[in-house]
């Protein structure tokens, strides 16, 4: 379709070599922002690891093996889903571009993908729900501390038609960022990232004055809600009881944590590092599937973000186990940029560019890819 608009001298709007966005936001947009989405924690070992953890692996085509007929859906969490992707949940998009979720939950309806809505979205969940219309949508849950709050989202989620829940472990306190505390910037200070709080009943019944009258003081609450560090494995019943949808843990990264999550009768995991954004130092995202797919890829769903920036990145996570990935940084990248026809042209290419990787290196489907399919670079 590219090539063919070239005839007519059309040539995209944004880049195709999606590597290429994150310079362009950095012109584009204020420094505070740029580093809230871009930076990551500490000394940025952790992001490069999961950029090192995917390259580190190479891909070993086979000629020969009639793909002239592809077929990219997969079956995650008990629904067939049009192709291994979906939009991961990303925070405070207000500060990236005015139509924030809206866009982008549109961009992913449009385009068949879920959209995962973050806890932390500068929209409500009711108001994406609404601009999603008949797209996939999953609930991202910082877990609060409060149990009457944390109902409360899981009951507004249920109403509003999000068919799973993924509850983010890794990021009960927020990490060590340099670029975000040498400006001192964060959105949620300013009430970006609050709207699912602020307009939460249970949350607005903890406050002394509404939200109205006194922002300082609700954000605070919000900063004393947002997340419980003595959580433990014992509390995950507290959600299986009150949520009859599937439940997906993300921040995993340990194979005995995979364990415990398919015992605690979870649905499946997410092997993420939260893209480097929580423990520096720690393991490349890529490095950690493997394992965490032997301990429980036959019983429960294994998807994977961090680092997922190309199509080939995309076949090598599914080579590795993966059932789907999830994408961060680039669709924000892309809504920035362009609002929801930014975030479609970031979808469609990566995923076009999946597409005819997985043909040029003979299979058809994502379910034939297995660790055959490539070789470690590395011995
Ligand atoms: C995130 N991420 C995230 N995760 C989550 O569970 N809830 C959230 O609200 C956010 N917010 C958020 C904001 C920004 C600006 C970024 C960049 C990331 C983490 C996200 O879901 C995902 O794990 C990583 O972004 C994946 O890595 P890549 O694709 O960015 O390398």
């Amino acid at each position: 379709e590219i090539y063919l608009n070239g005839l007519t001298g059309a040539v995209p709007r944004l880049p195709t070599d999606l590597t290429r966005l994150e310079e362009m936001v950095a012109r584009r947009l204020g420094p505070g922002p740029t580093a809230y989405v871009a930076g990551s924690a500490g000394s940025g070992t952790t992001e490069r690891a999961n950029r090192a953890a995917l390259d580190r692996w190479q891909i070993l085509p086979r000629m020969l093996r009639d793909v002239h007929k592809r077929d990219l859906t997969v079956d995650v969490l008990g629904r067939r889903l049009p192709a291994p992707l979906a939009l991961g949940p990303v925070g405070v998009l207000s500060i990236l571009h005015p139509d924030a979720e809206i866009a982008a939950v549109r961009a992913a309806a449009a385009q068949g993908v879920p959209f995962v809505a973050s806890s932390a979205a500068s929209t409500t969940l009711e108001q994406i729900a609404e601009a999603a219309g008949d797209g996939e949508r999953w609930f991202q849950l910082y877990w609060p501390k409060d149990r009457e709050v944390t109902l409360s989202f899981l009951a507004r989620a249920k109403a509003a038609g999000y068919t799973a829940l993924v509850v983010t472990l890794d990021t009960w306190l927020l990490a060590w960022r340099p670029r975000d505390l040498d400006q001192a910037y964060l959105p949620f200070l300013r009430g970006v990232g609050t709207a699912n709080y602020f307009a939460d009943p249970a949350f607005r019944a903890g406050l002394t004055k509404p939200v109205e009258e006194d922002l300082n003081a609700a954000v605070l609450h919000f900063v004393q809600m947002f997340a419980d560090p003595s959580k433990t494995w014992d509390d995950l019943a507290f959600l299986r009881d009150n949520w009859d949808g599937p439940i997906v843990l993300k921040g995993i990264l340990h194979p005995d944590d995979a364990r415990r999550a398919a015992d605690g009768g979870m649905d499946g995991v997410i092997v993420s590092n939260h893209g480097g954004r929580q423990v520096n130092g720690s393991i490349g995202a890529a490095d950690a599937l493997p394992r965490v797919v032997d301990a429980v890829g036959e019983q429960i769903d294994v998807l994977f973000d961090s680092g997922i920036r190309t199509g080939d990145d995309i076949f090598k996570a599914l080579a590795l186990g993966a059932r789907a990935v999830l994408l961060g940084r680039p669709y924000a990248y892309g809504l920035a940029l362009d609002g929801q026809a930014g975030v479609e042209h970031v979808i469609r290419a990566l995923l076009a560019e999946f597409e005819l990787t997985l043909a040029l290196s003979g299979y058809s489907a994502p379910g034939q890819l297995t660790s055959e399919a490539l070789v470690d670079a590395a011995r």
